[in-house]
């Protein structure tokens, strides 16, 4: 909640404002997007300041989004294999596996305090004014931070910034559902899914994109019955068509129930349950659900609460994004937006990339991201991660194309790991045999793409990296063997 604002506007006298500080750059918004930015700017040599009203750095990302359920999806992993899988491993534990959720709990609150500490630190290693606040826009060159109650190291009082050149980024917030109240204790956000006190016994999620599919993992293995409900035919949001299918496959062998083209008409908390109706699309059948915790996960949506866009008029789309041109320039081109505010995948790297490429934007002229090669990683357990086209987008563009597979099940340090699920998929031009395209299930996928990354940013052919040498035995033989598959023929398999 915002403290009410005090009417001691004394620093604004006629149409002119007075600022009480000056900076070169103010970031708003301490995520990924502005965290970055600001370290960033600081390095080009500008007088840097961020405001963030979070109280801690990092965003969504460290406080409630990929760090505190990266946390929760490892240690449930571990706790998984101890009780499902030590034992054909050579592993005896006497007594019983338990889940401590009190300590599971506490231990992701422990990285989630280090990390966002950590960024604490750097701003002080660069010099960065750290100004605990909500941002908001009195004029194209004036920021004013306004005090948060109950906030700790809050601005005591409006303070206005004047500045240079200002950075947006304000992310976005979870999408509400229609009808639905969610009130984090059996009717939830990802917000809530991050810090439940026990483990339902029921848990049903609306929406099979990534945040539905890691947390259905996450409570799958510590004991819960999942239902996920999606809309779509399809999980996995932006997936491959056949690398989804596949996915929800093993999800589905690992417990997960799956009701696609299914429609949520409510969900209503009566005591300690989730009271859920739903209806398929095909026909219109309905079906009645109960659930101890009822997970809302559609999408999140971009978040300009206070920000005062409106002031001075920076263009909003229908989808609520700030709208930009291709260098992050609002219509003031001394205000520049990125991350989740904007337009693209919401995710982590993408807001670190614009952050960065706006400040080069500022200071050289010159910046680079490149939107046909980010990287997505579903935290699965075998992970899913993809980069560049999918089959479905080739098709689309009309660009002829070849297929390269390669299963983990013939990659020798899968099988030493007793962890073969899944294999790797490069798309690659028909012509030039450029890779176009990479698609991976499988062990530790979400590190291998960064190869694939690589690949397509210098222009690789499946043979350029067919004939880089790849240690044995490691999984990466198996992106190597893919892309022998796709140009000529993999030699294990
Ligand atoms: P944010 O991280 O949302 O940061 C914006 C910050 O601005 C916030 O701290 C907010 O308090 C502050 N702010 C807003 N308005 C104001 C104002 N007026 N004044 C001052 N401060 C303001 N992405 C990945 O890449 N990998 C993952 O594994 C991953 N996992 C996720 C898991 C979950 C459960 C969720 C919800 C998201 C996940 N994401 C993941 C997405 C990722 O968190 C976001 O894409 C990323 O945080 C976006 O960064 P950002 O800087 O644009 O915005
Ligand atoms: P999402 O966009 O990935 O998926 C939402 C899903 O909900 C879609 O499949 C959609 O069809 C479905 N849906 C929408 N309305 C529905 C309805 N009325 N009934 C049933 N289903 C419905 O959004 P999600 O999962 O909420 O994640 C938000 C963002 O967070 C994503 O953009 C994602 O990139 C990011 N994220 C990234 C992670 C990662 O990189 N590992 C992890 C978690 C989140």
């Amino acid at each position: 909640m915002l403290r009410s604002v005090s009417s001691k506007r004394s620093f604004s006298v006629a149409s002119r404002l007075f600022a009480n500080k000056k900076h070169e750059v103010v970031v708003i918004g301490g995520g990924p997007g502005g965290y970055i930015a600001a370290i960033k700017a600081a390095q080009q040599g500008y007088d840097t300041a961020c405001v963030e009203k979070r109280g801690r750095l990092g965003g969504t990302c460290l406080n409630v989004g990929c760090i505190p359920s990266k946390a929760l999806l490892n240690n449930s992993q571990l706790f998984h294999q101890m009780k499902s899988d030590a034992k054909g491993r050579g592993i005896d534990i006497d007594g019983t596996v338990n889940i401590n959720v009190a300590n599971l709990q506490k231990h992701k609150d422990t990285v989630v305090k280090q990390l966002t500490g950590g960024i604490e630190m750097l701003f002080k290693k660069h010099k960065i004014a750290y100004y605990k606040g909500e941002g908001s826009f009195e004029d194209t060159t004036h920021v004013k931070v306004s005090p948060v109650d109950g906030l700790e190291g809050s601005v005591k009082e409006e303070t206005v910034l004047e500045t240079e050149k200002v950075i947006v980024a304000t992310g976005s917030e979870v999408t509400p559902f229609p009808g639905i109240t969610i009130d984090e204790e059996r009717i939830i956000s990802s917000t809530g899914a991050l810090s439940l006190k026990e483990i339902p016994k029921r848990f049903t999620i609306i929406g099979g994109g990534i945040i539905g599919l890691e947390m259905a993992s996450v409570y799958s293995r510590l004991g819960s019955e999942v239902t996920i409900v999606e809309f779509q035919p399809q999980i996995g949001a932006s997936m491959d068509g056949e690398v989804a299918k596949a996915t929800q496959k093993f999800l589905k062998k690992q417990g997960i129930n799956f009701k696609l083209s299914t429609k949520v008409l409510s969900g209503v908390r009566e005591g300690e349950v989730v009271n859920i109706e739903v209806e398929a699309v095909k026909d219109g059948k309905k079906e009645k659900l109960q659930a101890d915790a009822l997970l809302v996960a559609v999408g999140r949506r971009p978040y300009i609460k206070g920000l005062n866009a409106e002031k001075i008029g920076l263009e909003v789309d229908k989808r609520g994004r700030l709208v930009i041109d291709d260098q992050f320039n609002s219509k003031h081109p001394n205000i520049k937006v990125v991350g989740d505010v904007t337009f693209g995948p919401m995710l982590a790297h993408k807001a670190e990339e614009e952050g960065v490429a706006a400040v080069e934007y500022f200071k050289t002229g010159h910046g680079h991201v490149n939107y046909n090669n980010i990287p997505s990683v579903m935290y699965s357990h075998p992970e899913v991660a993809w980069t560049g086209q999918t089959e479905e987008q080739l098709k689309e563009a009309n660009i002829k194309f070849k297929v390269g597979k390669f299963p983990f099940i013939a990659n020798s340090r899968a099988k030493t790991n007793s962890d073969t699920e899944g294999f790797v998929k490069i798309l690659i031009d028909e012509k030039t045999e450029r890779i176009l395209g990479a698609h991976i299930i499988g062990p530790n996928a979400g590190e291998m793409i960064a190869e694939a990354g690589l690949a397509i940013e210098y222009g690789a052919s499946a043979e350029d990296v067919a004939r880089v040498c790849h240690a044995h035995p490691t999984l990466s033989e198996a992106f190597k063997e893919a892309a022998m598959a796709a140009y000529d023929q993999p030699l294990n398999f």
